[in-house]
């Protein structure tokens, strides 16, 4: 269940805006800072505390790739692949980090449940390719062998 900090927290998001759907990117935030991710129920209490339907909230849950539908790593890396990025060299630094990490063909987190990598679509960097976004909020740009591996490095010691 939804703590009642983030009850309040969604609550004080109501207010701000004129209709409780402008609240629904904010507040599923909030609820994927408690679970670690969005299952069903968590989807439910946040259309519950905006009075809107699941449907409502669970589409844009299920539109956006920064929701978790599905259970995630302590931290989360989106690593563009398209074109841009492929032609810096991504798709084999993507293959590389997989093979580091241990993740078989189509495996996303790894067994300690400390990285999750995945493909992603462009996160407007192509200047400076191959790029990746680390949990929603950090883009890391012109990624080479030697920042992928200080970077793992980093996140396995936090
Ligand atoms: S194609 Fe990778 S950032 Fe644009």
């Amino acid at each position: 269940m939804l703590s009642e900090s983030a009850k309040q927290q969604i609550q004080e998001l109501v207010m701000k805006y004129p209709h409780p759907r402008s609240a629904v990117m904010p507040a599923l935030y909030i609820a994927q800072e408690q679970y670690g991710w969005l299952p069903k129920n968590a989807i439910d209490e946040v259309a519950a505390e905006l009075g809107l339907t699941s449907t409502e909230v669970g589409s844009v849950a299920s539109f956006y790739t920064m929701y978790h539908l599905k259970p995630v790593g302590q931290h989360v890396i989106d690593f563009c692949t398209d074109l841009p990025c492929a032609l810096r060299g991504a798709d084999a630094a993507f293959e590389r980090l997989c093979d580091k990490l241990g993740l078989e063909h189509g495996e996303e987190t790894t067994s300690d449940n400390v990285i999750t990598l995945r493909h992603a679509p462009c996160l407007g960097g192509c200047d400076k390719a191959p790029v990746l976004l680390l949990d929603n909020n950090a883009q890391y740009e012109s990624m080479t062998d030697e920042k992928l591996d200080a970077l793992i490095a980093k996140l396995r010691t936090t």
